[in-house]
């Protein structure tokens, strides 16, 4: 059974790229599992000299994790039309780990705002950061969750067009992903 890990960028207890990404096992193709990384909260600011003292855990453990996943689905907002700073921090920090975790990855970005264009532009950003890291991010189709408060309902994206979208997104990324498997 192939595995993929999500990854979310907010941190808020209400968040709708939380419930985009609650919404992912329902909408992948049957027989996929999903493993929920560590929020993005519990990552130290990155510290040159910390690591030099050891990885703290947390980056070990998602590092591990991305590292086993067939694929990875990162779920995040756009904050000030980049990528929030809680995620690139904690995408700095696995950056950093020797086994490289992210290099060759199928990566899928989705993103969910308040505004109308759907966190496009800290997708983009995301794109620019995942080359450095040599990740293989899937293009389209693109899912950017727009008006995000009239889709979600108490938690969940009720939205059927969103869902629709979604699951469409997921059947062309699992190919994708499966087209890494040697
Ligand atoms: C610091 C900050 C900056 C933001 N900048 C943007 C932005 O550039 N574009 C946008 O569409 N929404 C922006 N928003 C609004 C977010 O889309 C909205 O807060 C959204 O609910 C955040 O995602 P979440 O619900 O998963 O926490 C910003 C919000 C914050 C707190």
């Amino acid at each position: 059974m192939a595995t993929w890990a999500v990854w979310v960028g907010s941190v808020r207890k209400g968040s709708y790229n939380a419930a985009v990404a609650r919404a992912l096992p329902e909408l992948a193709p049957e027989g996929m599992s999903f493993d929920v990384l560590p929020s993005v909260a519990g990552f130290p600011i990155y510290d040159a000299d910390l690591q030099e003292q050891g990885f703290p855990a947390v980056v070990e453990d998602t590092a591990a994790r991305i590292a086993k996943a067939d694929g990875l689905i990162i779920v995040t907002p756009e904050y000030n039309y980049s990528v929030p700073g809680g995620l690139k921090n904690a995408i700095d920090w696995v950056s950093r780990f020797p086994s490289k975790p992210m290099a060759q990855k199928a990566v899928l970005i989705q993103s969910a705002s308040m505004g109308v264009f759907g966190g496009a532009r800290a997708q983009y950003h995301l794109r620019q950061i995942l080359v450095f890291l040599d990740a293989r991010v899937f293009n389209v189709p693109e899912v950017m969750v727009g008006r995000a408060q009239t889709l979600v309902t108490d938690g969940t994206l009720t939205d059927e067009a969103t869902r629709g979208f979604i699951a469409g997104q997921l059947k062309a990324f699992a190919a994708f992903t499966e087209s890494f498997k040697s």
